[in-house]
């Protein structure tokens, strides 16, 4: 949350004292002074002090396990979105999807009321690595591992940055695939298999930076992030 946010919320200021503690150094982040309103705090991850108050927010973010069929998106017209899979009590009106995954893509998808920390984690310049199981519908080979790794030029062209391509299983009629990309262009997992003239059949997202989808989380089930795991997302904390 934006510590101007929180102080405004927590301590009731004025917009103007809010600033005013800014300028009289009363903010302290972590034991030192914080000169920035905008600065994104969480309190399990940062000790913030506001005239000798300390301070708690309370976001929340949750790793979901994205079924088929429903799309990721807050709201939509024709079909179950991913905020529809969310218990009543779990809800927050600023609750969003950090990224997009496609209607037919299942795997993990972290969802929070932290705006800027799912703003920040989609930066281009985060490069913050994505790896999906893909279910390729024909032979995947080693030129393919090699033209990933070159940067695979779209139709019309695009050119992606260099991806890590694993073959888990190859065969004419099918392969299995973990591929790893740094970057998140519109349907790039599908379009960089098309631009090789082949076509994924199923994608599963299996992580996100630190963030890996736990084997014990059922398709459709969604827990918070573990402490742990929080920790490992404070370097996007800016
Ligand atoms: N790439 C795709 O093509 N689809 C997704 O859902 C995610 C990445």
């Amino acid at each position: 949350m934006r510590l101007d946010k929180l102080i405004e919320t927590r301590l009731q200021t004025t917009r103007k004292e809010m600033k005013r503690l800014f300028l009289m150094k009363r903010v302290t982040v972590d034991n030192e002074v914080e000169l920035n309103p905008q600065r994104n705090v969480d309190s399990q991850l940062h000790d913030i002090v506001v005239a000798g108050q300390r301070l708690q927010t309370n976001q929340v973010y949750y790793l979901l396990n994205k079924p088929k069929g429903v799309v990721t998106a807050k709201q939509d017209v024709y079909h179950r979105t991913v905020l529809d899979l969310i218990n009543s009590k779990d809800q927050r009106s600023e609750l969003y999807p950090v990224g997009r995954l496609d209607r037919d893509t299942t795997g993990l998808l972290l969802l929070t009321d932290n705006g800027q920390l799912g703003y920040d984690l989609l930066q281009p310049k985060e490069e913050v690595a994505k790896t999906y199981r893909a279910v390729v519908n024909e032979l995947v080979t080693e030129e393919d591992v090699n033209a990933f790794s070159k940067g695979v030029v779209f139709h019309g062209g695009i050119i992606c940055q260099p991806a890590e391509l694993k073959i888990l299983f190859a065969s004419e009629k099918a392969s299995t695939v973990e591929l790893t990309i740094h970057e998140g262009k519109f349907h790039q997992v599908k379009k960089m298999f098309l631009a090789c003239g082949k076509k994924v059949v199923d994608l599963q997202r299996l992580t996100m930076g630190p963030l890996t989808l736990p084997a014990d989380l059922a398709v459709s089930s969604y827990r918070s992030l573990t402490l742990e795991e929080l920790r490992q997302l404070k370097k996007y904390f800016r």
